[in-house]
């Protein structure tokens, strides 16, 4: 048994008889995006501390609290709180929520976070749909031994954002007059925010939006086949121009809180039709 494996029979069977039936889509909430939580109904709330190998949420802003419950009358499992390599964790335990979320019976991932406006044509406040990923961070949740029933050695990233997926969010956007943003999204390390030179060198590199999280998510989740819709709040204009403001937390989640609202809206739509 591989160590991954092991690890997984344990959360899981730590929380088996809290969760019900199966579940048919995982949601992760990034800054943000915390408070709508609530659109999960009739939720079990299982604190991520009660979750055998869970890593714990450090971050302000991200709760630590998993929600089991329907949205659109679809079974959910809603993530209030994700883990970032900036707080210590590895690649490889903040890959074990995203197999969790397999094993639960999710078939598709929707993944929010909040990043930075490298596209000079982007204002905070809007919604980007995430198209493709750049990986800075220098991790990778799949280094080390490979489990071969959960995914294969060298999965294909060519189309880790779905494409279907895609087509799905800009018809829901559309239909609920939502107006969204496509791009890229460059994950880095953090927790500092880029410099301006890195800035200007990610968006050269093909970024519009970059960001401390979701990439490595969306590579577990692909590795394990789960399907990925992954949406950025932009929170803050990061273009790294003349005109660079400095960058604050509060100010960033302040943005996200509001913009959070509007993404928020969609996300029902979203679990309906994906
Ligand atoms: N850089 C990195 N992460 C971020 C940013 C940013 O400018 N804004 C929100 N998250």
């Amino acid at each position: 048994m591989s160590a991954i494996k092991d690890r997984l029979d344990r959360a899981q069977a730590s929380i088996a008889s809290r969760i019900g039936g199966p579940i048919e889509v995982g949601i992760i909430l990034g800054s943000g995006l915390g408070g709508s939580a609530k659109i999960v109904e009739g939720a079990v709330q299982i604190p991520y501390a009660e979750i055998a190998e869970f890593p714990r949420s450090t971050v302000v802003g991200h709760a630590g609290i998993l929600h089991v419950g329907k949205v659109a009358g679809r079974r959910v499992a809603l993530m209030q709180g994700r883990f970032h390599l900036f707080e210590g964790w590895k690649a490889g335990d903040i890959r074990l929520p995203i197999y969790l979320l397999r094993r639960l019976g999710a078939r598709t991932l929707i993944v929010t976070n909040a990043a930075g406006g490298l596209n000079p044509s982007f204002r905070p406040g809007d919604i980007m749909l995430i198209t493709d990923h750049l990986n800075f961070t220098g991790a990778n949740p799949l280094v080390g031994d490979n489990d071969d029933q959960i995914g294969t050695r060298f999965p294909d990233m060519s189309d880790a954002h779905d494409r279907d997926l895609l087509e799905v969010a800009r018809r829901v956007a559309r239909e609920a007059g939502q107006p969204i943003r496509e791009g890229i999204y460059a994950g880095v390390l953090g927790p500092s925010f880029e410099t301006s030179a890195e800035r200007r060198f990610l968006h050269l590199a093909g970024g519009d939006a970059v960001g401390m999280s979701t990439v490595v998510e969306v590579i577990a989740a692909k590795h394990c086949g789960l399907k990925v819709l992954a949406f950025s709040i932009i929170t803050n204009v990061a273009t790294g121009g003349p005109d660079q403001q400095p960058d604050h937390h509060l100010d960033i989640l302040r943005v996200a809180d509001e913009a959070g609202v509007r993404l928020a809206g969609l996300l029902p739509l979203l679990v309906a039709a994906v």
